[in-house]
């Protein structure tokens, strides 16, 4: 077979992390055979925690001032010119829209001047794809994929790299989301996923909060109530401003909310999944998005896949929020799976695309 090996530069601001990678992957082999050569991560945690939160256009600037930097340190890591590219991957959506603008037109400037085509990619994509950055050649299918972002959580059914359908979806509040606004209850800083996860470790009592849409029969999921049960039982132990004595939680009632609300997430999620596995009889589960980094959920999934004799896809911690590695992995599946690239005049950011 004649050798195919092509160079993806990816590019990734989708929210709040200016990233580039670059990813040498064979195209037309019969297994997925790829390396990356470089991955930047540009944090901004810095900069939204004096806001507790992202402003878009305070995001938009940041990347502005990153995104040159950022991809050409991905080129440099991965010692190659632009010239040296075959395709140019970047994030054109989901995501807050003056972050993806930034990327998108860099990544469009970027193509113009040197002919070599766009991969506009969906960021979904590439959380999903994520799971498969390492065992890609040996993973088993059906693969129930759940995606836990903070503006996403999802099932996913894939029968094979390229046929994959959306069978769950969040109704309301997306599992990250609960993480942080449950954060912002406990006066615990941006970002606070990780926050909630690092005090849970001191919790000892467990508050029976509830499961939503545990006991419905599909594969949705909603996490807006369970945030409410938080704020009453929290209003409960403090007392509410106004209504005589108001007081502030304790370091342990903090942790013992945090724990309990991190349980009944890590639950929800973990059942579901084992019902979807089930039902379609899955060989693998592969677990992505920024709350894959956290350790509970890890830690159920791990133990339910192997009670179940399951083989267990998870992105090392650093891989489960955002980057632009699992942009260029989506992108170079997506080529295997004939995709073709577009023109840059026809590329444009689209804050809405969802994956179906
Ligand atoms: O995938 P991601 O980086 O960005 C989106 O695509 O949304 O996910 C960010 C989300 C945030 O809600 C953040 O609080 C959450 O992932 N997160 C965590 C942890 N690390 C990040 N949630 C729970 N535990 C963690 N360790
Ligand atoms: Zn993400």
């Amino acid at each position: 077979m004649k050798n195919d090996l092509k160079n993806i530069l990816a590019i990734e601001t989708s929210c709040d992390e200016t990233a580039a990678s670059v990813l040498r992957g064979n195209i037309h082999n019969a297994k997925p055979s790829f390396k990356f050569l470089s991955s930047v991560v540009k944090s901004q945690i810095e900069i939204h925690k004096k806001t507790g939160g992202v402003v878009p256009e305070v995001a938009a600037r940041a990347h502005m001032q990153n995104i040159l930097p950022v991809t050409e340190k991905a080129l440099r890591d991965a010692k190659l010119k632009l010239k040296d590219l075959d395709y140019i991957a970047v994030t054109s959506g989901p995501g807050l829209v003056v972050s993806l603008i930034v990327g998108t037109e860099f990544a469009k400037g970027l193509s113009l001047a040197s002919s070599i085509p766009m991969l506009p990619t969906n960021h979904m994509e590439g959380h999903l794809y994520s799971a498969f950055g390492k065992l890609s050649d040996k993973v088993q299918f059906p693969v129930l994929s759940i995606i836990v972002s903070g503006g996403h959580t999802m099932l996913v059914l894939m029968r094979d790299y390229k046929n994959y359908k959306v069978i769950g979806n969040t109704v309301d509040d997306a599992a990250g989301e609960a993480f942080d606004k449950v954060a912002r209850l406990l006066k615990l800083p941006y970002p606070g996923g990780p926050e909630i996860s690092k005090l849970a470790l001191y919790g000892k009592t467990d508050i029976n909060f509830p499961r939503p849409m545990l006991s419905e029969n599909n594969f949705n999921f909603s996490f807006s109530g369970l945030k409410t049960a938080v704020l009453y039982y929290k209003d409960k132990i403090t007392g509410v401003a106004g209504k005589g004595t108001k007081r502030n939680l304790t370091k342990q009632e903090k942790a013992d909310i945090a724990m309990s609300f991190e349980n009944a997430v890590a639950d929800v999620l973990t059942k579901k999944t084992l019902r979807a596995v089930n039902k379609y009889k899955c060989k693998t589960v592969a677990l992505s998005g920024g709350v894959a980094a956290n350790r509970k959920l890890r830690a159920e999934l791990a133990a339910m896949c192997k009670t179940n004799n399951l083989q267990f896809n998870v992105p090392d911690f650093e891989l489960c929020t955002d980057n632009a590695q699992m942009i260029a992995l989506a992108a170079y599946f997506n080529l295997r799976s004939g995709k073709k690239p577009k023109a840059a005049s026809k590329v444009k950011a689209d804050p809405a695309w969802e994956i179906s």
